[in-house]
């Protein structure tokens, strides 16, 4: 049984397991590998951020933040992060997450969500945002330096939460 719930300062050590596992591997976001745990915690729990966990069966499987993409007139759009752990992935997490996500940013009031940097290489991540209704509204050319295949291109993913 999956439980998404906001995270609190218990799951610290376990979402930053996860994000330093991400991180490290420098082939989904444009994070510094070796950015520390005090300043990736300070960016997952921002105060302007709603932070939340996966959980199975007591233990931490994911984690996902939501907030505004921009301040003022621009903050109807919500912007949204998401990591589960590697041995769990390809069992439905990233899913229920992405879901319960856009459940979330509907009842807090946005109009939409806005990916801005989507590794266009990250063949699970934007097949998941394809089918949870997201469309690639743009592509920047090289944005993203991958590990392996150099410079690739990065999707901006817009999906709009108003009928
Ligand atoms: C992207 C990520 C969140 C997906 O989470 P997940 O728990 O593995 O995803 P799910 O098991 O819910 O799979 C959902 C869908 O993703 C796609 N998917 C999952 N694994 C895949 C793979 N190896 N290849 C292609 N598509 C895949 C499928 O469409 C799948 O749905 P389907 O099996 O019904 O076709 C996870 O892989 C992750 O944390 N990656 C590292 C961080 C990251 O890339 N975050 C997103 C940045 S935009």
């Amino acid at each position: 049984m999956l439980n998404i719930r906001p995270a609190t300062d218990r799951d610290r050590d376990a979402i930053w397991k996860i994000f330093h596992e991400v991180i490290a591997a420098g082939d989904t976001y444009g994070f510094e590998p070796e950015m520390s745990r005090e300043e990736a915690l300070a960016y997952w729990f921002r105060a302007d951020t709603y932070t939340y966990v996966a959980e199975c069966e007591g233990e931490i499987a994911g984690t996902y933040i939501l907030r505004a993409n921009q301040q003022g007139p621009g903050s109807h759009v919500s912007n949204a992060a998401f990591m589960v752990v590697p041995d769990a992935r390809g069992q439905g997490i990233g899913r229920a997450m992405g879901e319960h996500c856009l459940g979330e940013a509907q009842r807090l009031g946005f109009r939409a969500m806005q990916f801005n940097f989507v590794v266009s290489t990250n063949a699970s991540a934007v097949r998941l945002w394809k089918q949870l209704g997201f469309k690639v509204v743009g592509t920047l050319p090289g944005a993203f330096r991958h590990p392996e295949r150099g410079y690739v291109d990065v999707y901006v993913m817009f999906r709009s939460l108003t009928r």
